[in-house]
């Protein structure tokens, strides 16, 4: 890999899942418009966040990272944000009481525009056009027009980035993620579900921790550890186009950043050594993630180590793990112990997503809910046994009460997943599912921590 890097330098690499633009006059317009555009985010965020994320790497936080797998133009709007953050908080909350621990939160949001896709090409009934790569490159629906790359298409995912992230400050900073407000974020139809006692009792108990210090004087209004929240944003960063437009020298290091979201990271389909998107992210300093899927070999991540975090800086590198429920016992030991043998410091997160996508009989691509647990526990498990940290997890997600994942404490079957299907691309946790994730995940935190820890409000039916 060559020593000079600059926010264009992996122009001349060999790359992958980049959209055939027709207009190359057009896209070259566009990204000239986009670097002149303001920033999404900060240095000092991704700072910030990097130094958060080296707690998490020394094992004395919880990363927790979630949302759709793909933001869409037509579900953009107020009530989906608002409903995603209240799980997050959510989840957030149920981690930090019953897991004893900072949580980390980090959102797939306000960026998370672009989809890689196994085939360049798609074929419906003797037609042939190209595959849908996110709403950032093309339109969905099935015609030559929709189908074609437009690069008008990245100014809507700027300003819907834009957009996305000035509500998502507000609720975090404005009064929304106040802890006093714990029991408003009780959504309407989780109220009935068997995770509701479950959540209220939780909720109860910090609401009488924080009476108690009331009681005992302290001004609650006057800490705003408890009035507010530090959320990111993250996506994959896959068009390196845009990506470069919000490339940004921080005028107080002089270091690039990329700030088009906190925190990004690189798709298991586009992490070749020598290729575009590693030259991209060794020269920018934010925080960053590498997804690990199964074809990963051990000596090949110390490479892909020694390129994108050469100093070990802890909070530098998350390694997010797909492999499977059945596969992440064949993988997950060897990678562990040749970073341990080495002494890289990162973030090990579990992405019990990816690995565990199937079609159902009816047709629908879903994931049963078992499946993503018994990845997690394995991932927790694998973690013990080796003596490391389970850092985190990165969960596909959403705050509506969509059917799309089969499974879980409402038994979502196959026949229901005709009822609320959205996504536009991978099947998402709905609401329900998500909290029940986030008390299991409290559950193997205070194993992790020798459990001790607050007791936790039982399961249902216990
Ligand atoms: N500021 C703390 C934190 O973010 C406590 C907190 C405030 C919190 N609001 C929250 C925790 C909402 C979880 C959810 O961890
Ligand atoms: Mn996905």
């Amino acid at each position: 890999m060559s020593e000079r890097w600059t926010p264009d330098s992996w122009r001349s690499k060999p790359v992958q899942q980049m959209p055939a633009y027709p207009n190359e006059k057009a896209l070259a317009e566009v990204e000239a418009q986009l670097a002149t555009f303001p920033p999404l985010v900060f240095a000092g965020e991704a700072r910030n966040l990097k130094k958060a994320l080296a707690r998490v790497a020394a094992g004395e936080a919880f990363l927790l990272q979630g949302g759709d797998c793909a933001e869409s133009f037509a579900e953009h709007g107020a009530n989906n944000i608002r409903d995603f953050f209240r799980v997050l908080l959510q989840m957030a909350v149920v981690l930090t009481y019953a897991g004893a621990v900072p949580v980390v939160k980090v959102g797939r949001i306000a960026g998370q525009f672009a989809k890689p896709r196994s085939s360049p090409t798609e074929k419906v009934d003797g037609v042939e056009l190209p595959s849908y790569r996110g709403d950032i490159v093309n339109d969905i629906a099935f015609t030559p027009e929709a189908r074609t790359p437009d690069p008008q298409r990245q100014l809507d995912a700027y300003r819907q980035s834009a957009a996305t992230l000035n509500l998502l400050r507000a609720f975090a900073t404005g009064g929304f993620a106040n802890l006093a407000s714990v029991h408003q974020w009780m959504l309407g139809f989780v109220k009935d579900s068997p995770q509701s006692r479950r959540y209220k009792e939780l909720a109860d108990r910090i609401s009488d921790a924080l009476n108690f210090m009331r009681a005992c004087g302290l001004d609650l209004e006057s800490h705003p550890e408890l009035r507010a929240t530090d959320f990111y944003t993250s996506h994959e960063a896959l068009l390196l186009g845009y990506e470069q437009a919000f490339t940004r020298v921080d005028s107080t290091t002089g270091d690039w950043y990329a700030t088009s979201g906190h925190f990004i990271w690189i798709g298991d389909r586009t992490r070749q050594l020598d290729h575009a998107h590693l030259e991209y992210f060794r020269g920018i300093k934010n925080p960053i993630g590498l997804k690990c899927g199964p074809s990963l070999k051990p000596d090949e991540l110390l490479k892909l180590i020694d390129v994108l975090n050469p100093d070990n800086e802890p909070g530098r590198l998350t390694l997010i793990n797909r492999f499977g429920a059945d596969k992440v016992g064949d993988h997950l030991p060897g990678l562990i112990r040749a970073v341990q043998r080495e002494g890289r410091k990162v973030v090990w997160s579990c992405d019990p997503m990816h690995g565990n996508t199937i079609t159902s009989t009816s047709g629908y691509k879903t994931r049963p809910f078992d499946r993503i647990v018994s990845e997690v526990r394995a991932f927790f498990a694998i973690h013990a046994a080796e003596g490391t940290h389970a850092g985190g997890i990165h969960l596909e997600m959403t705050g509506k009460d969509v059917t799309e994942c089969i499974g879980g404490a409402r038994a979502i079957t196959d026949e229901d997943l005709n009822d609320r299907y959205h996504t536009v691309c991978d099947p998402r946790l709905n609401a329900e599912q998500s909290i029940d994730m986030a008390f299991l995940i409290a559950e193997l935190l205070k194993q992790q921590r020798g459990g001790k820890t607050a007791p936790m409000p039982a399961a249902a039916g216990l």
